[in-house]
Order: C-alpha cells, then structure tokens, then sequence
C-alpha cells in the first residue's frame, strides 16, 4: 500500500511541476562527510538533511564577494537528532505548524486530542512531541540543483488522525531557493498545515557590529492586519489591526526590526514579558484583482545593510509569521561557516529571524475564519500544496 501511496504522490507531483522539471534519482549524489545533500544554482548553493528535511546550510556571496551562511543549523546532521536543544531548525514543522489551542480540536464532530508539548500541557507547538521535524525523512530524489524528501506519518501518531504522506521539493535556480510542499490525507480527514522553520542572520553572524539581526529590515507589503492572541501566543479568534507607525507596521514601508525595540508596547508583543516579534501577519492581496503569487511581487523583503543581502519572498500562502528570536540566550552554538573571531559563537538574544510562510494559525479551531478547505483534508480531496521562492540579491 505505502508503495502505492508513494507512486500515486511522486506521480501528482511530477504533474504538478510545470516550469521546473523533477528529476527522478540516478545517481548518488550525497550524502557528504558531515551526511549534508548539497544542491546548488549559480550564485547560490545549500545543504540540507533527512532530520525533518531541513536546510542546514545556505550560501550568499555578501556585496563584498565573500560567502555566507546566512541560515541556523548544526555542522554535523547526525547532532540534530543528539542535541535535545534545537528548536526546529530549518526544519519543515508538520502536519500542523504553529500552535493548536488546548492541544484540540474537532472535525465532524469528533473531538480529537494531540499530544501537548509546550506551556505546561496546554498547547501543541508544530505537530507535538514527535513533530515531522524531530523525524528523518527519506530522499526519494537528489540531482545536482534539487533534491526530494518524503515522510509517511502514520494514522494516530501525536493523536492526529489518519495516514499523511508528504512530499517535500527543494530546488535552485540563479540566486533563487523555491520549496514545494505538497501532503496527502490518504485514510481520514485531518489538519494539515506545514512551512519552513528557517532562522536566517542574512550577515552569516560576521557584522562586527553587532551579533543581532535587529538591523535587518522588514517590508511585508500586504500585511495591515494580524492574529490576535493570548499571552503564550494562542490565537483568541480577533484579528488586529497593523496601524501605521505602530509597533507591528511593517507594511506602511520598510523598517528595522529593531526600530521600535523601546516602545513600551513591544513588551508583551512576542507573549507574556516578551519584547519583539512572534506574529502572524495576515497576508492579504485578493483586494487588487487576480494575482500570480510567482509575479505579483513578493509578501516579503528582508534586508541587511551590512551584509548588501536582500531576500524576496515569494508564496502562495495567506499569512506571514515573524519571530525575532527574543527566546535565544547565548546557549544555541553558530556553525564552523559562521561568525568571526573575537565573539562568542553562540546565537545572541534577537541574533536571528524566524520567517514562515503559512496559512492562518491554528484556524483549525477558530471555525469564523472559514478556513477549513485551506487546513483540512481527507482521502479524495485535492492534496495539500505550499509554494514558496526566496530570491536574493545583493545591493552594491
Ligand atoms: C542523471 O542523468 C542525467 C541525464 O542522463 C545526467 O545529466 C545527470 O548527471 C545524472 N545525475 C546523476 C547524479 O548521475
Ligand atoms: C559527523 O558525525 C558522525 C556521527 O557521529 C561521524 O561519524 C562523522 O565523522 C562526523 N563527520 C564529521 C565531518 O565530523
Ligand atoms: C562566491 O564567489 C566565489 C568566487 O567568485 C565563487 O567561487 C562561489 O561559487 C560564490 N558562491 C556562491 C554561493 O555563489
Ligand atoms: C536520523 O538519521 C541519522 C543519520 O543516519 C541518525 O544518526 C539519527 O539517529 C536518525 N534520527 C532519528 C530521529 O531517527
Ligand atoms: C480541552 O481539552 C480537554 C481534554 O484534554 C477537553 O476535555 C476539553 O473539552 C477541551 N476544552 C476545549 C475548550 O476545547
Ligand atoms: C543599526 O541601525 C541603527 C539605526 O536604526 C543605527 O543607529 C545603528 O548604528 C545600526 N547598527 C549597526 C550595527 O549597523
Ligand atoms: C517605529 O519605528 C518607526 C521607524 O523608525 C517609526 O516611524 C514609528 O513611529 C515607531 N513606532 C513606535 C510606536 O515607536
Ligand atoms: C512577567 O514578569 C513579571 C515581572 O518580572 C513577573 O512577576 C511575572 O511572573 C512574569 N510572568 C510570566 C508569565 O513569566
Ligand atoms: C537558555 O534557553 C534554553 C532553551 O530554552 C534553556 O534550556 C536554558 O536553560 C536557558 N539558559 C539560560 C542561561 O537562561
């Protein structure tokens, strides 16, 4: 059955892949000594691994021509799976991402409970305990500028209903990283909602100026509203208005995320006592007429001046989460292809970014939002696809 189920998805993908080709393995590509799978284009290259089909790795050359690593991770794949200490790097958080509310919900009726892993025992945070990202996926595919994993994630784990089986697509093309997710619900219905958990620092930790990325600046051009929430980040079902030149405007125009970092309310902003940023932005552009998500301009620009890189994010996605990384304490190690001498090679408080294209969070239990063709899927249905393309440039 897994081999049918198997076939049947690697078939829709290969239907649904237009403008790039997939390419079905022949060879060995990978992994390498540290069991990294490299896919490269020109001007950009990355690694990633099967622990929760991360990326790893991801190079830029800077303005001044001297290569990057501008995501989180671990040197080694094999520490992912050692270190109790990661908080889903890279990783592709399944089969709900975000947080679910009271670790439940109902579909048809049916009330189902998910395995609670944060705040005491009163949420879920990215599928539980066990979530697609403490996993190892299987790379069902690996050439030279692309590469596939999948997962089956069986019929009850985290107390989720029915069989999921996810292909994720990674692929490179000139300065361009495009992601394609696609999950099927192969028994029941079920939640489905994934993204990419990647923490960027788009000056690969080596500004002398500064270990943080509050000087990097935001622009989320379509983004006037967000979820509201409860003081561990639950949403409480409110939609809130971004007002111009308040704390979370970053759609009026560009600004630094650490631009507002002492108005007295971004205390409370990220959760209970914390400064910063853990929003879900809304990502709202039906308004002007029929769009192409590839070509109606990106929901999101990330900058640093240091550094000259600039990310354009593409995506198919309605929402927009922004974490500024007010967690980090000094304890989370940089990689061997990070940082400078002279400084701790530990992430800093705000040293980082955590930038997910996603759906409305935890819609699952906020029935008002009308989301549910967006978050629920059973056997029969259309399978669940998140696009993305993060396209960088480098300002001279
Ligand atoms: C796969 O096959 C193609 C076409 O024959 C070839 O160009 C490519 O190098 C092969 N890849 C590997 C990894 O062998
Ligand atoms: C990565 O870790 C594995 C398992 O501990 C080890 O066998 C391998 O030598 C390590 N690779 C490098 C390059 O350190
Ligand atoms: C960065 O520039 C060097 C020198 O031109 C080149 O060899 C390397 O491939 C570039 N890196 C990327 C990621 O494009
Ligand atoms: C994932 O695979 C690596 C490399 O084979 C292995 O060391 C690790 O134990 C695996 N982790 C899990 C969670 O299965
Ligand atoms: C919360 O979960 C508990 C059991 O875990 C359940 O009994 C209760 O109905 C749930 N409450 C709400 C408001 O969903
Ligand atoms: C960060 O930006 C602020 C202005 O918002 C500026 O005063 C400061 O010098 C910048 N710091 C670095 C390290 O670039
Ligand atoms: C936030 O920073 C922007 C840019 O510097 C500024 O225009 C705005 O007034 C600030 N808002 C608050 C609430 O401090
Ligand atoms: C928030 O900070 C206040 C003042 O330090 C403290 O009394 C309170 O316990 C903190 N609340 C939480 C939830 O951490
Ligand atoms: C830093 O954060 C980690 C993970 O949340 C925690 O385990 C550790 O105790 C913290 N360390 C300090 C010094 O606060």
């Amino acid at each position: 059955m897994l081999t049918l189920f198997r076939l049947t998805a690697a078939a829709l993908l290969a239907a649904a892949a237009t403008a790039q080709s997939y390419s079905a393995p022949n060879g060995t590509l990978g992994p390498d000594a540290e069991g990294k799978y490299e896919i490269f284009a020109e001007g950009i290259r990355g690694l990633f691994i099967p622990y929760g089909a991360s990326i790893a790795n991801l190079f830029i050359n800077d303005t001044n021509g001297i290569e990057r690593d501008i995501v989180l991770g671990f040197d080694n794949a094999s520490h992912y799976s050692v270190d109790q200490f990661h908080p889903h790097l890279g990783g592709v958080p399944g089969r709900y991402a975000n947080r679910i509310k009271n670790s439940s919900f109902v579909i048809d009726d049916v009330e189902y409970h998910v395995t609670p892993n944060e705040n005491q025992g009163k949420d879920t945070l990215h599928g539980g305990l066990d979530g697609w990202d403490y996993r190892n996926f299987t790379v069902v595919a690996h050439t030279t500028d692309s590469i596939t994993f999948s997962i089956v994630d069986p019929d009850g784990k985290e107390g989720f209903p029915g069989e999921v089986v996810s292909y994720i697509t990674y692929t490179m093309t000139p300065n361009t990283w495009h992601i394609k997710m696609v999950a099927l619900a192969t028994t029941k219905k079920t939640p489905i909602m994934l993204s990419s958990h990647t923490y960027w620092n788009l000056d690969g930790f080596a500004n002398p100026d500064t270990p943080t990325a509050l000087n990097h600046s935001i622009h989320l051009p379509y983004s006037g509203q967000r979820v509201g929430v409860d003081g561990i980040l639950i949403p409480d079902g409110t939609i809130l208005p971004n007002q111009k030149y308040s704390v979370n405007d970053f759609w009026s125009a560009p600004k630094q995320v650490g631009a507002n970092h002492t108005a007295p309310e971004l205390l409370g902003n990220c959760g209970t006592n914390c400064t910063g940023y853990d929003n879900c932005y809304l990502v709202n552009r039906a308004q002007n007429g029929p769009y192409d998500w590839r070509t109606a301009g990106p929901v999101a620009t990330v900058e640093s001046e240091w550094s000259g890189i600039s990310l354009n994010i593409f995506t198919d996605q309605d929402a927009f989460q922004v974490y500024s990384c007010g967690g980090q304490n000094g304890t989370l190690p940089i990689k061997s292809t990070q940082g400078i001498d002279d400084r701790p090679r530990v992430v800093e408080q705000y040293g980082c970014l955590v930038l997910e294209v996603q759906d409305w969070i935890d819609a699952i239990n906020q029935p008002e939002w009308q989301r549910e063709k967006k978050q629920v899927f059973g056997p029969g249905d259309e399978p669940y696809v998140l696009e993305a393309a993060y396209e960088f440039s480098v300002k001279s």
